[in-house]
């Protein structure tokens, strides 16, 4: 776990315990098939400590952080030897009325701080170190909308675990000893209909979601016809154990362009957890009571990463192939 010296000197990269923020850029690319794309990309996320602390110490109050996460892709080129057991690329799922897509993405990158500008700034200087190597194929911009709400009104993130939970739910133990302290991270962008969802009487939306959405108050939806998101996303194993995971969505949006929207970010300890929680939206519980959350919201990409420690981060790009061209 990193320190929680966070006043004083910069987060440390690969901490996703960092604190929620303000405003947040989901940078997702892929890398060149070549060696030399390869290698760059090693050099670079060798120093992603080093670049959080030359942007994050400029204002150390403004709390950038920043978590690189691998695809199975990528990973494998790597040629690590040994990979995190689940690791694998998000699959597609198709329910019988809405379906979620798989989308390319070698590297995910998370960028948080409570300014704007200094996500901006961090970003940029890490796409000008990656180089031509990497191809951005999605970047999407978040802020923080009044107290945590997401577009559609209700506030996203209560159910999040705290103190030792946090861990217990989002970082790898000794199940998979050699990736102890990683975390599986699976994203989605979703686009929202606004205005089917305000045709949607608010005592229904709440139904939905399973809160109310003026106060935050969750509803026991033990009896109703339909299981809300919050039931549906609650996994419990064969035991009665629940499972949480750790998430850290954010809005965006261009009201110009009718675009209105919610990135998911989730962290898990565990991928099945999270694929569980897919499987019960789109497929619903039972199946055909799909999660109605997705009559109003469309994934438009769907991808799964694993954010290894900061010293397997190390270990893993020193231990890549080395470039051919100077
Ligand atoms: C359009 C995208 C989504 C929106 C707007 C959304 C919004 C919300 C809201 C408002 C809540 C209730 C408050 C809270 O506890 O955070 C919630 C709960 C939750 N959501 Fe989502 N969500 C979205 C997608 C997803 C996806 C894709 C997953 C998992 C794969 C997920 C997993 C969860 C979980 C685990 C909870 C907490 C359930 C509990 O234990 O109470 N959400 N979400």
């Amino acid at each position: 776990m990193s320190g929680k010296n966070w006043d004083r000197v910069p987060i440390d990269a690969q901490s996703v315990d960092a604190p929620l923020s303000q405003s947040a850029i989901f940078l997702v690319v892929t890398v060149a098939a070549d060696r030399s794309a390869l290698a760059k990309v090693c050099s670079v996320l060798g120093e992603l400590d080093d670049l959080v602390k030359n942007v994050g110490f400029r204002d150390l109050g403004g709390r950038l952080s920043c978590i690189a996460g691998m695809g199975r892709g990528l990973w494998d080129r790597l040629d690590a030897g040994k990979r995190p057991a689940e690791l694998k690329p998000f699959a597609p799922i198709k329910g019988a009325v809405h379906s979620a897509p798989s989308t390319p993405g070698d590297l995910l990158f998370h960028i948080r701080a409570e300014r704007p500008d200094m996500c901006f700034e961090f970003e940029r200087i890490l796409l000008d170190r990656l180089g031509a190597g990497v191809t951005v194929v999605d970047e999407v911009t978040g802020f923080r909308y009044f107290d945590a709400r997401d577009l559609l009104g209700f506030v996203d993130g209560t159910a999040n675990p705290t103190g030792l939970d946090l861990p217990a739910s989002a970082l790898v133990g000794d199940e998979d000893a050699d990736f102890a302290g990683g975390s599986y991270v699976v994203v989605q962008k979703y686009l929202h209909d606004m205005q089917a969802w305000a045709r949607i009487p608010t005592h229904e939306q709440e139904a939905i979601i399973g809160r109310t959405k003026i106060d935050n108050i969750e509803i026991d939806d033990d009896d109703a016809p339909r299981k809300s998101h919050k039931s549906l996303a609650t996994i419990e194993d064969a035991d009665g154990n629940e499972h949480d995971i750790l998430r850290d969505n954010m809005p965006f949006g261009r009201p110009g362009q009718n675009e209105f929207g919610t990135y998911f970010i989730g962290y898990s300890r565990y991928l099945w957890v999270i694929e569980k929680m897919l499987q019960r939206m789109y497929v619903g519980d039972p199946p055909g009571a799909y999660d109605r959350l997705l009559d109003v919201s469309t994934p438009q990409t769907g991808t799964t990463f694993f954010a290894p420690t900061r010293p397997m981060l190390q270990t893993l790009v020193q231990g890549a192939p080395e470039s051919t061209t100077p």
